[in-house]
């Protein structure tokens, strides 16, 4: 059976970027698939110096992943600082990786100059390092993520590649998969810059447990350009395509095909963000639903560490013993 790893970090809320070109790939994955989820708290701490806000923010997570329609039975949900063979394998890493690989990701680059003023940890450097760790710990094949995430599969498999021709075959080589639309899911001011939590503002960005009439305001206002003309262009009119791409990924229907259908902006922003409420609505409720009860959210995250560290201890035994260290 194909094996499925990815991962979200409890930093800032969801967004409907994160649902189109990551979680919605989740869900439907685990019904073919042996998958597993991790919410990495590990990696979050690269950013963040607040004190008690990460588990209140992994417990909400946990909500909204369930919420989504991942099933306990089906996948495994765990956090990262639950299964601590992540930082044990995330150190083997580190050093299977060279300072010039960490230098070029895009990621480090645009995070760290974001930061300019503030703190830039090691940690955000050797970021990529713990996410080969997570992906590697459990064998996965597959690697459903947005397209932004690419570079850190691709780094990840070199460093495989690279371990199994020192040490003699051990890790499953991954591939990121990405979703036809939503792996790039656009801010609706900025459509040139790709919806984030670490965006200046939230006025772009659409939240998943966000109040229906905030969304469609937000769509309302959605920066398109000076032309009036509906057309699928990425290139040339980054507005109108990515409403397209959003409302393709609610509908089902081509971009190209919605573009044919609308030959004004407004009701092309109306009904893209009606179709974004209506595909919302169920996951607000079921995750405000879920929230009442939060000792029965941290048992299912016990559960599924429980499940996650019964192969990851497999697999850092494995790369341990390949390596040949002394073993007590
Ligand atoms: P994170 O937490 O930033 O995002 C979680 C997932 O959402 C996708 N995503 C998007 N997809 C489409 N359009 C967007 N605007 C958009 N923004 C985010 C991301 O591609 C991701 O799939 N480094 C990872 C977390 C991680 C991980 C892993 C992922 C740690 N270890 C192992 C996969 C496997 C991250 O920061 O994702």
């Amino acid at each position: 059976m194909t094996r499925v790893l990815s991962c979200i970090q409890p930093t800032g809320d969801v967004h409907l970027g994160n649902y189109l070109g990551a979680l919605r790939n989740w869900v439907s994955g685990q019904h073919q698939a042996d998958v597993f989820h991790g919410i990495v708290d590990l990696h979050a701490l690269t950013i963040t110096d607040q004190p008690h806000v990460l588990g209140e923010r992994t417990l909400h997570l946990a909500a909204v992943l369930f919420a989504v329609g991942l099933d306990p039975n089906k996948a495994t949900v765990f956090v990262q600082s639950h299964v601590p063979e992540h930082n044990q394998l995330g150190w083997v890493m580190e050093c299977l990786v060279s300072y010039g690989e960490l230098s070029r990701m895009t990621q480090f680059k645009d995070k760290s100059a974001k930061r300019e003023a503030e703190f830039v940890s090691a940690g955000l450097f050797t970021y990529p390092a713990l996410q080969a760790a997570d992906i590697l710990l459990y064998d996965a094949d597959e690697v459903p993520v947005g397209d932004d995430q690419r570079q850190h599969v691709e780094i990840t498999r070199d460093i495989a590649v690279r371990f199994n021709s020192r040490f003699g075959e051990t890790f499953v080589i991954p591939r990121a998969v990405t979703p036809k639309v939503g792996a790039r899911v656009m801010d609706l001011q900025q459509p040139t810059s790709k919806m984030s939590k670490s965006s200046d503002g939230d006025a772009g960005i659409i939240y998943l447990l966000e109040d229906p009439s905030s969304i469609a305001k937000k769509f309302k206002r959605a920066v398109t350009d000076s032309e009036n003309e509906v057309r699928y262009d990425r290139n040339n009119k980054p507005g109108v395509s990515n409403l397209l791409d959003i409302l393709s990924a609610c509908t089902g229907e081509t971009p190209e095909s919605l573009a044919s259908k609308y030959t004004q902006y407004g009701s092309l922003k109306t009904d893209t963000g009606d179709a974004v409420v209506a595909t919302l609505t169920p996951i607000r409720e079921r995750a405000s639903e879920l929230l009442q009860d939060k000792a029965e959210l941290a048992r299912l995250l016990a559960v599924g560490a429980d499940r996650a560290r019964s192969v990851a201890m497999k697999t850092l035994s494995r790369a341990y013993d390949a390596i040949g260290l002394l073993r007590p």
